[in-house]
């Protein structure tokens, strides 16, 4: 008999705790998993020796349910960075005690590449001192920004979101006499795929998003305002999605940095806004999306949560076949009728490097998004949570804040 340890990490999305249950639900199938622990603040958690018992936590299939439609992390989250072994080995010597302690013979970490940097750290500590402990990276970010993988848990919902959004405003821009431009200001931080996911609406008739800015394509205040000039002549209300990460003056966004070195990228859609009112002088608003874009599962995309749940179930099978250091990961077999299979990657083919969208979904000006990228974000923002209320609202899953403490 052997336990495991599962850990959520980096920034809040709608799959995580999908992810979570599919590692939960999984184990519970396999008569050699006695307890399934979950660590609070992910790797912080098994440093500190802060774990929970998950089936004191989760006890019926509507719990199961409600963890699965409740964005975010239950378990909370981190953004910690492990040292290289042998410069630091304490941390290593502290999460190898807690554990072997608890005979855990396997660790799945559902996070993005700064977390796929951890499970290539660990697995590789563990091997090198032949401690039997199975690392498995389980995969998430909005930003879709992993290598390897088709696509990241948690980017379709968010996808889902922002095009809806964006749909939205689209309808309140448009009611007055008077020019106008929005500009929406999109998650991701170096790479542009949520911010070109609001291009889907062009599949649904919509000219908007007239402009789209990522941050593969250089940006120049000039070309800006020409583009928006040229929009405008064409449309009374123009609607701008701009990547919080594309390439500004310093100062424009907040220069606050975490723990790997990331700037926090905000304010690039009230730079935009002062722009066009100063040099265009008409009405013109900013909106920027925020985290609400990370949890906004009341618009959660099934085939998102659905696949989040498969890919942490995949990857309690990839540890007990043996096994470590590698993610799962999703290869699209087709976009129409769409179909993926999940494989495995090593994890130091994925821990903190970056996918950029590819030039040909971007338009040759490099100002909007090509009809070859809305074929790839399609399928990803199908199909409808059925999601269980509460006066009207949808219910959330929780752990008791003297738990997470
Ligand atoms: O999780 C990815 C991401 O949402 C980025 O798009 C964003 O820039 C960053 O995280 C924000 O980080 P934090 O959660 O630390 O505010």
């Amino acid at each position: 008999m052997i336990n495991i340890a599962v850990a959520q990490s980096g920034g809040p999305t709608c799959a995580i705790n999908a992810s979570l249950v599919g590692v939960f639900r999984e184990s519970l199938k396999v008569p050699e998993i006695d307890a399934i622990f979950g660590s609070i603040n992910g790797i912080e958690g098994i440093i500190n020796n802060h774990l929970v018992d998950m089936k004191s936590i989760i006890n019926t299939n509507n719990d199961m349910e409600l963890l699965r439609q409740t964005p975010s992390t239950v378990l909370g989250s981190c953004r910690y960075k492990l040292p290289d072994a042998n410069e630091d080995e304490a941390v290593y010597r502290q999460i190898a005690e807690t554990l072997t302690q608890r005979n855990i013979g396997a660790f799945f970490y559902i996070g993005g590449n700064d977390s796929m940097d951890t499970v290539n750290k660990l697995s590789a500590y563990f091997a090198e001192h032949e401690l039997n402990i199975k690392v498995i990276g389980i995969p998430k970010t909005i930003d879709n920004d992993l290598c390897i993988t088709d696509h990241t848990p948690g980017f379709g919902s968010a996808a889902k979101y922002v095009a809806t959004t964006m749909h939205e405003i689209t309808r309140d821009s448009i009611v007055y006499s008077i020019p106008s431009v929005t500009i929406v200001e999109i998650m991701g931080r170096h790479a542009g795929w949520l911010t070109a996911s609001s291009a889907v609406l062009h599949a649904m008739g919509e000219t908007a998003p007239h402009l789209v800015y990522v941050p593969e394509v250089s940006f120049s205040e000039e070309g800006f305002l020409a583009d928006v000039r040229q929009e405008m002549s064409k449309h009374k209300a123009v609607i701008i999605a701009v990547s919080e990460g594309i390439a500004v003056p310093d100062g424009v966004q907040s220069g606050v940095v975490d723990n790997f070195g990331h700037k926090y990228l905000s304010g690039i859609g009230k730079y935009l806004e002062d722009i066009v009112r100063t040099k265009i002088g008409c009405k013109v608003r900013s909106i920027e999306l925020n985290v609400m874009q990370r949890c906004s599962s009341h618009l959660g995309s099934k085939t998102d949560i659905d696949e989040a749940e498969s890919i942490g179930a995949a990857g309690v099978r990839c540890a007990l076949s043996g096994e470590t250091g590698k993610v799962m990961v999703f290869r699209r077999v087709a976009d129409v009728p769409y179909t993926v299979v999940i494989e495995t990657a090593e994890a130091a083919d994925i821990a903190n490097r970056e996918k950029f969208l590819p030039r040909d979904y971007i338009n040759s000006a490099g100002n909007n998004i090509t009809d070859t990228a809305l074929s790839y974000f399609m399928p990803l923002i199908q199909g409808d949570l059925n999601l269980i209320t509460e006066n009207g609202i949808p219910k959330h899953f929780a752990i008791h804040e003297s738990v997470l403490r």
